[in-house]
């Protein structure tokens, strides 16, 4: 059937195409890299769009676990990342779709918090899907762990952080 489109969970076969897709806006300083390792590893986090056999998209969601922070209530935390839909693919619904395969994984493993960090760029992109905007600091987990780590951190981080309670 010609211009089948699908989104499914990956598969480890393909890790290499996540990678080429993702490389290619990391290049641009638009999204982190992801060693091959680290996408074989957590290559369950990842929903694809495949079109004719080609992956086309992709979208992992990836859980951090109970919320540590002051006034937690009880919140399991999980990020989406790791977002692409290939340019010429791009504006006809697949990344919202990508994502919304994500927030129905979160809510069938009882993750009642999913955070992003994106550029101002793609802020309304998530806010239609229900995310809204908040600081920085509202994230401990995700700093500790990951951007102490980049480059830009502390002071020229060009990513808006945004959350979606489910
Ligand atoms: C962000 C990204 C994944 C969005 O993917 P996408 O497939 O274009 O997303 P969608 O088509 O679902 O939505 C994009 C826009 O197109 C619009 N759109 C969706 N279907 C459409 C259609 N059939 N016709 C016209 N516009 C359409 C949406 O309303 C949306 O507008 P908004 O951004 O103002 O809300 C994509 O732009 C991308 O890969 N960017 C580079 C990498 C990146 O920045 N990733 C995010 C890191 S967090």
């Amino acid at each position: 059937m010609r211009n089948k489109l699908i989104f499914r969970k990956a598969k480890i076969s393909d890790a290499e195409d996540i990678k080429k897709l993702t490389d290619f806006y990391a290049r641009r300083g638009i999204m982190l890299f992801r060693p091959i390792y680290e996408i074989y590893s957590d290559i369950r986090d990842y929903f694809v769009a495949e079109r004719n056999k080609k992956i086309v998209g992709c979208c992992a969601l990836h859980v951090l676990g109970k919320e540590y922070k002051p006034g937690n209530r009880g919140r399991i935390l999980a990020e989406t990342r790791s977002l692409v839909v290939a340019k010429k693919f791009q504006k006809r619904g697949m990344g919202t779709k990508l994502v919304e395969e994500c927030i129905r994984e979160a809510g069938r493993m009882g993750i009642n918090k999913i955070f992003t960090l994106t550029l101002e760029e793609n802020v309304s992109f998530f806010k239609r899907l229900g995310f809204r905007t908040i600081r920085k600091s509202g994230l401990p987990q995700k700093i500790w762990q990951e951007c102490v780590n980049c480059s830009r951190f502390p002071s020229n981080c060009n990513e808006t952080p945004l959350i979606l309670e489910i």
